[in-house]
């Protein structure tokens, strides 16, 4: 069984559908705890799923650096396989990812290397293409740059706004990110 954290900023609705799959006494994963930057209303769902949760944030801290190294202690209790960046809307500090690489992963709302940082779709809908996607990655230094893991397109139609063009992009993530974790867990996808 692989235990995986998730870290998220927001809803948490591609959280919600990771800890849904994983009730399947089937699926190879679980989700032991959920973490975030804030008070985010997504660590409800851990709550409703039995999964421990903690806030580390970001403002109560003076530098990213600091705020990493409590994000660090607490990812550590947990001694997690793998680490989920499932909305978290902040650069993971360069001692989490020493620390936690190869095994950490985020979800992204564009189809890498196009359109990275924190508002894929709107500059996917700014840039005037017709098409974008989502993706899921390693995570490295960079932003969004890590190997790409899974990805898959998402057309853009006349008229979409950044909601409703996210709203599609969304189930596709989450079918991407419950395969890509499944399969690192089955250990037909190793992270190096
Ligand atoms: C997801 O679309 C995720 O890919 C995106 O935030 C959304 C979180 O939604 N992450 C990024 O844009 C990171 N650059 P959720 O909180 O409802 O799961």
């Amino acid at each position: 069984m692989l235990n995986v954290a998730v870290l998220i900023s927001g809803a948490g609705s591609n959280l919600r559908a990771l800890l849904e799959a994983a009730e399947d006494p089937a699926y190879p994963a679980r989700v032991i705890a959920v973490g975030a930057d804030r008070d985010a209303d997504g660590l409800q769902h851990a709550t409703d799923f039995g999964a421990a949760s903690f806030a580390v944030p970001f403002r109560a801290f003076s530098s990213r650096e600091a705020w990493g190294e409590e994000l660090a202690t607490q990812l550590r209790a947990w001694s997690p396989d793998l680490i989920v960046l499932s909305g978290l809307m902040r650069l993971l500090p360069a001692n989490v990812v020493a620390e936690f690489g190869p095994n950490i992963i985020n979800t992204h709302p564009a189809y890498l290397p196009e359109f990275p940082g924190a508002h894929g779709v709107r500059d996917a809908l700014a840039a005037g293409a017709s098409r974008t996607g989502a993706s899921v990655i390693q995570v490295d230094d960079g932003v969004d740059t890590g190997p790409i893991l899974a990805q898959e397109r998402v057309d853009i139609e006349p008229g979409d706004t950044e909601g409703s063009l996210h709203a599609r992009i969304k189930p596709v993530e989450r079918r991407l990110l419950i395969d890509v974790v499944r399969r690192i867990a089955a250990g037909d996808l190793v992270l190096t």
